[in-house]
């Protein structure tokens, strides 16, 4: 594991140290709360390599991506060090990168407009001639008949609609691309050629955070995971240390082994204290 990272130490494009995330939210008339979602997590994505975040659901991932977005919500504040390549990620650069060199494909597929034909969509109203070769492209790789472009999201099944979010998302050709569970109601044979989608990403020099909380998935697909509990990053794996449970380090991680399918799904939440 630490091998690979050395080697592709030079081509960090994100890293992110002890990031922190809390939320202040008002409790019977004026009295103030304060509570502390992420409590330290700490990753980096280099490119050409897909880095998986794996957690439970409610543990701080779609936060870690809109952190890194800029999009966090207006009652969340944040501490901690992003540097995308190498550089820190101000309010400016990410206001800058955010939608060309870093994009989001987002959790849901509510972000995509009911009202406007798809084509409109995915070239966010550019109208020029590079943009319609890029479109094309794009239709290509995802398998999209031309003609997709001129209906709507609801005349579309899911997987095809979860295809034109990473089309909106690749159109710019980024840099980082940051997919926040891009699988959630797909059958495996779809997720798994989703998952494929951003392997090519990241084989054509996309630095891919994937954010999941499908460890099979994950595995297949990821150069490195990186397991968060509790709001911190608990541990770093690559995928062949999933081959047996002694491989793994942490207690977590090990629960997490245990309970996927071909290894007896033995009950994880008897084991998330840890
Ligand atoms: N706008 C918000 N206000 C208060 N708490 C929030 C808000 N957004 C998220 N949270 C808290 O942060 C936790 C983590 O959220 P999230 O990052 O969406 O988890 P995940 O994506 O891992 O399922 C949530 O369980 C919730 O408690
Ligand atoms: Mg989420």
């Amino acid at each position: 594991m630490s091998e690979k990272r050395v080697n592709k130490g030079n081509n960090i494009i994100l890293k992110i140290e002890n990031l922190q995330i809390s939320f202040t939210q008002y409790e019977r008339g004026l009295k103030q709360r304060t509570f502390q979602t992420v409590k330290g997590m700490d990753l980096e994505v280099s490119s050409g390599e897909l880095t998986a975040v794996i957690g439970a659901s409610g543990s701080g991932k779609s936060l870690l991506a809109h952190a890194v977005m800029g999009l966090l919500p207006y009652n969340a504040s944040m501490s901690g060090e992003m540097y995308y390549c190498g550089e820190k990620l101000t309010k400016m650069r990410q206001e800058k990168l955010r939608g060309n060199e870093i994009v989001l494909v987002p959790q849901s597929l509510a972000y995509l407009d009911p009202l406007m034909k798809i084509g409109r969509q995915i070239k966010k109203n550019r109208k020029d001639e590079k943009i319609n070769q890029r479109l094309a492209d794009i239709f290509s790789r995802y398998h999209l008949k031309e003609e997709v472009a001129k209906q709507y999201p609801f005349e579309l099944s899911g997987g095809m609609n979860r295809r034109i979010l990473i089309s909106t998302a690749m159109i710019e050709n980024p840099r980082l691309v940051i997919a926040d569970e891009p699988t959630p109601g797909l059958d495996l044979k779809s997720a798994k050629r989703v998952m494929e989608h951003f392997r090519e990403l990241a084989d054509m020099g996309a630095g891919v955070l994937l954010i999941t909380h499908d460890l099979r998935l994950a595995i297949e697909t990821a150069d490195r995971i990186i397991v968060f509990h509790d709001g911190r990053t608990i541990d770093e794996a690559v995928p062949t240390d999933f081959q047996a449970e002694n491989t793994l380090k942490h207690a977590y991680t090990k629960a997490l082994w245990r309970a996927m399918p071909k290894n007896g799904f033995a009950n994880e939440s008897k084991n998330t204290d840890i």
